[in-house]
């Protein structure tokens, strides 16, 4: 399976900025080994789908709720993501999880809504700086993905160490190597064969510099990649860093 590479925009990008990005991303996405996906805030999601119509890049939202439609004021329904053009939405995020108090159990709910519109989950796990200094990070992780995945899983996981998002601070290849064996471990034991084929993007700080040495580590499915999505030039280079797979 080839690696997916994945702009997380967050809330960042007016319209136009956000047009003019994906059309940047779109005209340089050709050929590629890499799957491409961005993922706008919600409300540029239509916007966005239009302008990469036709192209090799996908588009996804960054949440969702867990329910088909309702009285949620100022939520968005997965549904209405996929309404807008998108194939994809990222869920429990760290940034999700630290802001809006999502628990494992929230976030598996939204991951069952994801699917059952049609949209393909990016499910995030990762430790925080202190889990990791107690030593804790594979039972954080662990508790994590047995949570916040519905049995089956059709998706992919994104393994964020939460310490290395937005920090400059990228996991060592070491621990990358060790997370992602873990994890895959993790789902072959919780999920059976279906385990063996799920990807699993790194994500925390992921640049040009440093993604092709990601990217080659073993059970790295592909990167979640923040601020340097918002460039186009960057984005390109981490996605020509990927692999066919
Ligand atoms: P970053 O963010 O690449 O800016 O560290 C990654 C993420 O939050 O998905």
């Amino acid at each position: 399976m080839p690696q997916l590479i994945a702009g997380n925009w967050k809330m960042h990008c007016l319209a136009e900025q956000a047009v003019a990005l994906a059309q940047g991303i779109a005209a340089g996405a050709h050929g590629l080994a890499a799957e491409l996906l961005v993922c706008p805030t919600a409300l540029h999601v239509a916007a966005v789908a239009r302008a990469l119509h036709g192209s090799a890049v996908a588009v996804g939202g960054q949440d969702c709720h867990q329910s088909r439609q309702g009285a949620h004021t100022g939520d968005i329904a997965a549904p209405m993501l996929r309404d807008a053009g998108a194939g994809w939405v990222i869920l429990g995020h760290s940034e999700r999880r630290q802001n809006h108090g999502e628990t494992d159990e929230l976030v598996r709910e939204k991951t069952l809504a994801a699917v059952e519109a049609g949209l393909i989950p990016i499910v995030c796990v990762g430790e925080t700086g202190d889990q990791r200094a107690g030593g804790q990070e594979t039972e954080v992780v662990g508790w994590q993905i047995a949570g916040s995945l519905p049995k089956p899983f059709a998706g992919v996981i994104a393994y964020e160490p939460v310490w290395a998002i937005g920090t400059g601070k990228t996991a060592t290849e070491e621990d990358v190597a060790t997370m992602h064996a873990f994890i895959r471990e993790e789902l072959q034991r919780q999920f059976g064969n279906a385990g063996q084929t799920v990807r699993i993007l790194y994500g925390g700080s992921v640049k040009a510099a440093n993604a092709a040495s990601l990217l080659a580590i073993p059970n790295v499915g592909g990167a979640l990649v923040g601020g340097a999505s918002l460039d186009p030039t960057e984005f390109l280079t981490i996605a020509r860093a990927a692999q066919a797979g």
